[in-house]
């Protein structure tokens, strides 16, 4: 599913071009889950974004179900982005001012869909995650754990290849915790590819591998996490 060969990222600051990630080889298998465990300020998030095509590496090669990415233009990787990918955030990232329902029909205004078929698949989606009975609410009518399940169907609801998670419990107590994580390995058992960004060891153990990111790298197996 993903195959990255010497990922590099530099952010320009003022005159400096500061290094984030510095050559990162990671594959990741169709259908496989995997956590992604790292110190704050390592390279996870920057990683993800460039996993996730919404941000491009500065370097390196990048191949997402087949394609390689470097070749492609904006246009053509936000139609990527939009189609094969879904994306949970810590914050859940939902529009304040419009319903469940609004927020899980939104990715698929690029599809093409006649509204009430878009209408349908979104209330599809929030049953599937338990939230049928809440299509008309606003976020700030529903609990973090709601929210963040209005945000995994979004992430849904265009039916991806990969779900990417960046700590996405990270705003919620254990128990709704616990609901996300059954969320995402009841989808891991449909066969979608997920990776998901924890700090927390118990998160990350509910998956099938952890990868460790440290001063943007990937650490080998061999290699000791203790820097
Ligand atoms: N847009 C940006 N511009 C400049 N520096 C950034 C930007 N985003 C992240 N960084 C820096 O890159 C490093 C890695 O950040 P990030 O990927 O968010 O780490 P993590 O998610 O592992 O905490 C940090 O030092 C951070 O300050
Ligand atoms: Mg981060």
């Amino acid at each position: 599913m993903i195959q990255m060969q010497r990922i590099t990222k530099n952010y320009r600051l003022g005159e400096l071009d500061v290094p984030v990630l510095k050559g990162i080889d990671l594959s990741i298998a169709p259908g496989e889950y995997v956590a992604i465990m790292g110190m704050s300020g390592s390279g996870k998030s920057t990683l993800m974004n460039i996993i996730g095509c919404l941000d491009r590496a500065t370097s390196g090669n990048y191949t997402l179900n087949g394609v390689d990415l470097t070749t492609l233009d904006d246009d053509q990787l936000a139609y990527i982005r939009n189609q094969q990918i879904g994306f949970v955030f810590q914050q859940f990232n939902l529009l304040t001012r419009s319903t469940a329902l609004e927020n899980v029909m939104l990715p698929m205004v690029y599809g093409g869909l006649p509204l009430a078929q878009r209408r349908d698949r979104a209330t599809e989606v929030l049953f599937k995650v338990g939230l049928g009975d809440r299509l008309l609410n606003r976020p700030s009518q529903l609990s973090g754990g709601q929210q963040q399940r209005v945000a995994i169907a979004r992430a849904l609801v265009n039916d991806p290849a990969l779900i990417l998670a960046d700590e996405p419990t990270g705003a919620l107590d254990q128990k709704t915790s616990q609901e996300v994580m059954g969320l995402l390995a009841e989808l891991s058992q449909q066969g979608i590819t997920i990776a998901i960004v924890t700090h927390e060891p118990d998160i990350a153990h509910q998956a099938q591998r952890i990868i460790y990111v440290q001063d943007g790298l990937v650490l080998n197996r061999s290699h000791n996490l203790v820097s």
